[in-house]
This record gives structure tokens, C-alpha cells and sequence, in this order.
């Protein structure tokens, strides 16, 4: 089948045909993702919390973006790949955001940048869609400003909180975005602003009438602890299953009864019995 691109995201908005979007950290989550047959790859930077034990997006850097992008994209051919533009990596000038998003594209192989935020992010979407470098954006809850944002709450509750999303929207297609995620945005919201859009949104925590929805590789799969948010479903126990093969690994390992003798090599008794003499 033919690999995704930005033209076909579109496509498929204009048909009705909804995008499934997941993210991957790793060759062999990226190889499961691509063989279920998902459309896009999100190489979050929730990694810092699914997969390297931060509390927050905050202290992932640029590299670790790079070094996750690399195993991912080894592990996707058909699926379009999208990495986060970490924590301040996009805060400085023009010139460093271009570098920094041509790090991912270079050495990541990623085929686009996700970044968080809304209107004042136009310029740089221009300078980054000029440059050949296709931009996502992210609105709703943005988790590398939730300390500013006092939590991970639902956003656009309010009249203004509402308007300002929608005005962010329109303003980051205008800039040029080729889709747009929201989180933690109110099902009738979201639902608006997909329709108000002519790129793909892709929801998570926002509802059934996103063009497409994005979760969590780990998340849906009941695979690592911590806080499972209300948006998610769980269609798999990876986790038990993980945590239950470890334990009888364990206790055979202790009483025995691993390595049989189907794991283990053996030389001619001959060649043993010169050593002990
Ligand atoms: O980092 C991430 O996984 C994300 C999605 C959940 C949208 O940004
Ligand atoms: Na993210």
C-alpha cells in the first residue's frame, strides 16, 4: 500500500474517512503500529513520561526527540511520522527553530513537526512551511504549559476560552499547519472547528467529530502505570500479561525448571571427561 502523506491526511478529511493516529517510541511499537495499519505515528514527547519516568513533558530535550524519531521511523514505511518539537526548542529565534526542526527531519527521518500553541505561532509555521518542513499544530491542553495552565484540565470551557480556540484554529491554518491536534477540548467545540477547518484535526479527549483521533501507544494498552485520563480506552492488558511472563520466568529461574534442556548446548562427554583428568 501507498505511504501516507500530507495529501492523502486531506484526502481523506474531504471523504469522510476517519485518520487513526498513535504514537511510538521505539522500532518494535512503530513495526506493531504500521502493521495494524495506522495512518500516522506521533513520536510524542510524552516519551518522557511513558517511557523515560519524568512527571511531565518539561524535561524532554531535542535529543532524546532525535534519538526515539530514529528507532520509530526504522519501523514505519506507510505510516506518516510526526515528532514533537520539544519544551523551548521553538521559543527562540526563527533561525534556531529551523534548525532544530531540520534535526528531526535529518536525522530523525520524520516526515513532520508537532508543535504546541496558538496565533502567535504563525511566522514560524510560514518560515517552517517554506522550508519544506510540514507543521502540525497542537491546541486545547498543551501539557509543555501546564504549569502555566495550573493542571490538565478541559480547555475552551468559557465564551472566551471557546473564541480563543477557534480564532487559534483558523489562524494556525492560515499559516499553514496540515492538521491540527486538539486535546481536552468540549465535544461540540472541537466538533465546530473541524468543521470550520479544511485540514485534518485530529482529537484526543475531544470528541467524535475530530477527522481523526490520536491516543497513547501505551495507554491503549494497558502498558505502564501512572494516571489514566477519562479520554482513554484500554483495548489491551499488555501490562499483565508482561507483569505475569516476568513472574514465571522468575520462579523457574529459582526452582529449576528453566533453562530446560531445549535451551541449553552441549559438547561430547569425551571433552569433559580430559578436563577433570
Ligand atoms: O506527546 C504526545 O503524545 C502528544 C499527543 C498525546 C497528542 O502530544
Ligand atoms: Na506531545
Amino acid at each position: 500500500t501507498k505511504p501516507v502523506t500530507t495529501a492523502s491526511l486531506k484526502e481523506q478529511k474531504k471523504n469522510g474517512e476517519k485518520i487513526v493516529m498513535l504514537t511510538a517510541y521505539d522500532y518494535p511499537s512503530a513495526n506493531l503500529a504500521e502493521e495494524a495499519g495506522v495512518d500516522m505515528i506521533l513520536v510524542g514527547d510524552s516519551l518522557g513520561m511513558v517511557v523515560l519516568g519524568y512527571d511531565s513533558t518539561i524535561p524532554v530535550t531535542l535529543d532524546d526527540m532525535i534519538h526515539h524519531t530514529k528507532a520509530v521511523t526504522r519501523g514505519a514505511s506507510r505510516a506518516f511520522v510526526v515528532t514533537d518539537l520539544p519544551f523551548l526548542t521553538y521559543h527562540g529565534t526563527i533561525e534556531e527553530t529551523l534548525r532544530n526542526a531540520g534535526r528531526i527531519m535529518q536525522e530523525g527521518l520524520a516526515k513532520a513537526v508537532k508543535i504546541e500553541g496558538g496565533a502567535e505561532l504563525a511566522p514560524l509555521i510560514r518560515r517552517c512551511t517554506q522550508a519544506g518542513i510540514p507543521v502540525v499544530g497542537h491546541i486545547g491542553l498543551t501539557p509543555q504549559s501546564v504549569h502555566q495552565l495550573g493542571g490538565y484540565k478541559v480547555q475552551g470551557k468559557t465564551p472566551e476560552a471557546a473564541q480563543k480556540l477557534l480564532d487559534d484554529a483558523k489562524a494556525l491554518e492560515e499559516a499553514g499547519v496540515f492538521a491540527l491536534v486538539m486535546e481536552c477540548v468540549p465535544e461540540q467545540l472541537a466538533t465546530l472547528i473541524s468543521k470550520q477547518l479544511s485540514i485534518p484535526t485530529i482529537g484526543i479527549g475531544a470528541g467524535a467529530g475530530c477527522d481523526g483521533q490520536v491516543l497513547v501507544y501505551h495507554d491503549i494498552l494497558g502498558y505502564g502505570g501512572g494516571h489514566v485520563p477519562k479520554f482513554v480506552k484500554r483495548y489491551g492488558e499488555a501490562g499483565a500479561i508482561i507483569h505475569q511472563a516476568i513472574a514465571q520466568y522468575a520462579h523457574e529461574v529459582r526452582n529449576g525448571a528453566f533453562p530446560a534442556a531445549e535451551h541449553t548446548f552441549t559438547i561430547k562427554e569425551e571433552v569433559i571427561g580430559q578436563l577433570y583428568g
